[in-house]
């Protein structure tokens, strides 16, 4: 009987320590070695096993009895600390992990367009809410679309008017986007109604209204019973709902060889003291519309050609074009 009583007091003893080590459990490692110690081959528990042997085969089933409960509490102790360490591993690593909302961001600044960029969009966008699509053409443009086709053959003087470079003895940069009205309609049949807005090239003299690179829109209509008191409608509504309220246009007589009657085009800004031009307009040329085969007898038409630049110089009091061009951030960062 005293052998087993001594065993009674091993297995409290070792509860005992059992329960102080596993308080102490509070990671993975600590975990290992408590399992080594007591649950493990060659652990305490094991060890108490050893002792069935010993005892006197009465007390062995009672033995037996107290040792198994004793390795199920042990196994359940080891489960719930194992579970436990997992959970704190987790809540640590969560909290490692969070993220510091009231820390600062970490900014990165975002461009935007360049202010002619804006102002084209513009344009663009009131000509296709009246009806107008968007077309192209190339910059680099031959001779025949960007004079021959448009009325002005070879020793015409008005080649002089468009300060052309040339790339070579028929190919240019061009200096208007007029080119694109002969090639749009050469592909399309009457009725035509397109904007195309590009870059031009001039060999002009830099001031502060030239650029020797600027951008134009280009506006062509070609239909049935269109005459110039149209082009002044589609201008006034075009200038209004560009600029709003204040700002006035003054039409007056002008020459372009691809266009009969001629006209330009002047803008006021309100409170300013000079008229600025921004473009050239008139009734498409009869024999425009004959090269490319169009029956003059039915259709008439309008054009124009309109600087961007200018454009947006008057809607936003720019006074010299130059700043469009420069690079300097200060002023782009105003749009
Ligand atoms: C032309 O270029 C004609 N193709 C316009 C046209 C089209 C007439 C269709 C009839 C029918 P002009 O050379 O006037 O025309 O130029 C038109 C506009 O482009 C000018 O009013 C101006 O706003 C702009 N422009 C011309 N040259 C420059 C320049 N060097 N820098 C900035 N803007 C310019």
């Amino acid at each position: 009987m005293a052998a087993l009583d001594d065993l009674r007091e091993e297995i409290k003893r070792l509860e005992h320590d059992m329960r102080e080590r596993l308080a102490a459990v509070d990671d993975g490692a600590s975990l290992d070695a408590f399992r080594a110690d007591f649950t493990g081959r060659k652990g305490r528990v094991s060890q108490l096993f050893k002792r069935l042997g010993r005892l006197d085969p009465s007390e062995r089933s009672e033995a037996g009895r107290l040792l198994n409960a004793l390795k199920k509490r042990a196994s359940e102790a080891v489960a719930l600390a194992e579970t436990e360490t997992r959970r704190e591993r987790l809540a640590k690593r969560l909290g490692d992990e969070r993220v510091d909302m009231s820390l600062p961001g970490v900014y990165s600044s975002f461009g935007h367009l360049h202010p002619l960029t804006l102002v084209q969009r513009e344009i663009e966008s009131i000509f296709m809410r009246m009806g107008f699509s968007v077309a192209t053409g190339p910059e680099i443009e031959t001779e025949y679309y960007n004079f021959d086709a448009l009325n002005i053959p070879v020793e015409h003087p008005a080649r002089a008017d468009w300060d052309t470079f040339y790339v070579d003895e028929s190919t240019l940069l061009r200096p208007h986007t007029s080119p694109v009205q002969i090639r749009v309609m050469e592909e399309t049949e009457p009725p035509v109604r397109i904007i195309c807005p590009g870059r031009c090239y001039r060999r002009d003299t830099q001031d502060a209204t030239h650029s020797p690179v600027f951008h134009q829109i280009e506006l062509l209509w070609v239909e049935e019973g269109l005459s110039l008191a149209n082009l002044k409608y589609v201008l006034e509504i075009f200038t209004h709902e560009f600029f709003g309220e204040g700002y006035e246009m003054l039409f007056s007589g002008d020459y372009f060889p691809f266009t009969e009657p001629s006209v330009q085009v002047h803008i006021k800004a309100p409170g300013a003291a000079d008229w600025l031009e921004i473009m050239g307009a008139g009734m498409v040329d009869p024999a425009v519309l004959e090269a490319v085969g169009y029956d003059t007898e039915t259709y008439t038409g309008f054009a124009f050609g309109l600087g961007i630049e200018r454009m947006a110089m008057l809607k936003y009091g720019i006074d010299d074009i130059r700043v469009f061009l420069t690079n300097d951030l200060r002023f782009i960062r105003q749009f």
